[in-house]
């Protein structure tokens, strides 16, 4: 029985090896972490992770094909293929900090394989990584091996599933890409053995295979280009705002250009998640690297405008409240970066709030699927100004400035606004008439992803801010 098994039990190592294991009962896959709290919500009912189809996917394959382990070593020496999906977050210290991608987890697990190796073993990088980073980790592991004679073949295999709609994405991926030596016999062998896993049931002609340059950069351009076109259609809005046009409608219109395409155009306060920033900066340090200044610069802007839209959003809120939101409760819904997932990562409800507390708002927040935890956790890393009065006193706004509640009803209760922040279906269907009589008058809604009734809302009296339409009287400008 062919044997995987794959470091690091998160996002993407998790749903993706249950799929795997569901679809191919013949092979034993087992998924390893060292964080011990994180295998037991594994082998729990309660995942760690929320993903919806995912825990069907685990239940039927859990204990039958599909395991999870810290046992580390053990299960990588008794592996024929390992995959590697562990975070690399964007360096915070030392050369490229801030942009540069930080690889000590990756190269904490080469070197685990390399000592505990006795068999050839295929490596596949699941996880983001720089160009040419197989490189590296091919020397990593054949100056560790302590066994003389262990070939390693490693394979670039990006994953490109979206949260929210993993189970999906890894039912029916647009394509599967694997990157290896094809230069080699020993890589076009190990190349052939993964996509004969694939293939047991994505469709041939969807797997693509690759040199190993050309698969690492695929998954940071594909990152790149998709957050491109969000702070494309963001920079628009703003102009839409400005004009009288509607954003929304210019959306349809250009996306109905088969060249353009519709998906991926909805305005949106800023977009969020672990990859789309990091895989920006990721290429903008390379390009920096390489000496391609222009070309790190026009990437950069990507990064800059979603920025941009994040504080434009702010200033907004506060302009429209008369210029000052002191004191003032704001309901905010949502803090996960979209719906259908508990992830906060990156997630512009982070700097939204930061930005509101700064001005000396109280934030209530609620989403469905972010603990109070979470949240607290997430905005104790938000640096706030150190000349605002309440930070000078000694006291972190956060403890005072911000709440979180468990329903929506609640947040909303007495405050001067509702910011939408995340596109949670439930927002949709609220009793925004109950609302607006327990909110404070005049009631505010700014609608920072432009799923709600506009129209309907204002019919019955809140003053209403959709991002990139027509303003109401009310809403000034930033
Ligand atoms: C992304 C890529 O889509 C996926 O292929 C890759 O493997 C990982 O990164 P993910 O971050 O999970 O996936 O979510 P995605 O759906 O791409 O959304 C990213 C952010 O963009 C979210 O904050 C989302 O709200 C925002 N977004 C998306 C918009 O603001 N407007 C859109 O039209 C689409
Ligand atoms: P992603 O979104 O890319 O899946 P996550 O942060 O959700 O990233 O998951 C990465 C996981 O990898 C974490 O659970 C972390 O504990 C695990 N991890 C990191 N380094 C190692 C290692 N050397 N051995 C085992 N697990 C690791």
């Amino acid at each position: 029985m062919v044997k995987i098994a794959c470091i690091g039990a998160g996002y993407v190592g998790g749903p993706t090896m249950a799929m795997i294991a569901l679809k191919c009962p013949h092979i034993e896959v087992v998924v390893l972490d060292i964080n011990k709290a994180r295998i037991d919500a594994w082998n729990s009912p309660e995942l760690p992770i929320y993903e919806p189809g995912l825990q069907e996917v685990v239940a039927e394959a859990r204990g039958r094909n599909l395991f999870f382990s810290t046992d580390v070593e053990k299960h990588c020496s008794e592996a024929d293929i390992i995959f590697v999906s562990v975070n690399t977050p964007t360096k915070t210290r030392g050369v490229g900090a801030g942009f540069a991608a930080d690889l000590a987890y990756w190269e904490s697990a080469a070197r685990t394989i390399a000592a505990v190796s006795t068999t050839n073993k295929i490596v596949v990088e699941k996880s983001t990584v720089p160009v040419k980073t197989a490189h590296a980790i091919q020397k990593v592991l054949e100056r560790n091996c302590v066994h003389p004679g262990v070939r390693f073949d490693i394979l670039s295999n990006p994953e490109f599933l979206a949260e929210g709609t993993a189970i999906d994405d890894l039912t029916a991926p647009d394509r599967v890409l694997i990157g290896g030596r094809d230069d080699l016999e020993s890589g076009r062998a190990a190349i052939a053995a993964l996509k004969e896993v694939y293939a047991n049931w994505v469709p041939e002609e969807r797997i693509l295979t690759t040199n190993l340059w050309s698969s690492e950069l695929s998954k940071l351009v594909a990152n790149a280009f998709l957050a491109q076109r969000i702070s494309s259609i963001n920079s628009i809005s703003a102009l839409c705002e400005e004009t009288g046009a509607n954003v929304k409608e210019v959306a349809n219109a250009i996306g109905m250009d088969t060249r353009i395409g519709a998906k991926f155009l909805n305005a949106s306060v800023g977009f969020g998640g672990s990859c789309f920033q990091k895989d920006i900066l990721n290429l903008v340090y390379i390009c920096q690297s390489e000496g391609l200044k222009e070309v790190a610069d026009y990437w950069n802007q990507v990064v800059l405008m979603n920025d941009y839209q994040k504080n434009r959003f702010v200033k907004r809120m506060i302009s429209s409240m008369f210029n000052t939101i002191s004191g003032k409760k704001l309901a905010i819904l949502g803090f996960a970066f979209k719906k259908d997932t508990g992830d906060t990562r990156e997630t512009p409800a982070i700097d939204v709030c930061q930005g509101l507390m700064d001005d000396g708002a109280k934030c209530c927040i609620y989403d469905p699927q972010v603990k109070e935890q979470q949240i607290f956790r997430d905005m104790a890393t938000a640096k706030f100004e150190w000349d605002h009065p309440t930070v000078k006193s000694g006291v972190n706004p956060y403890e005072t400035q911000l709440s979180t509640v468990s329903d929506a009803y609640a947040a909303c209760d007495g405050a001067h606004a509702v910011s939408v922040l995340t596109e949670w279906d439930e927002f949709k269907t609220l009793d925004w008439q109950k609302v607006y009589d327990s909110m404070v008058k005049p009631a505010f809604v700014f609608d920072g992803r432009n799923i709600l009734d506009h129209d309907k809302l204002r019919s019955i009296g809140y003053i209403v801010y959709g991002l990139g339409k027509p303003l109401d009287p009310f809403v000034t400008g930033n």
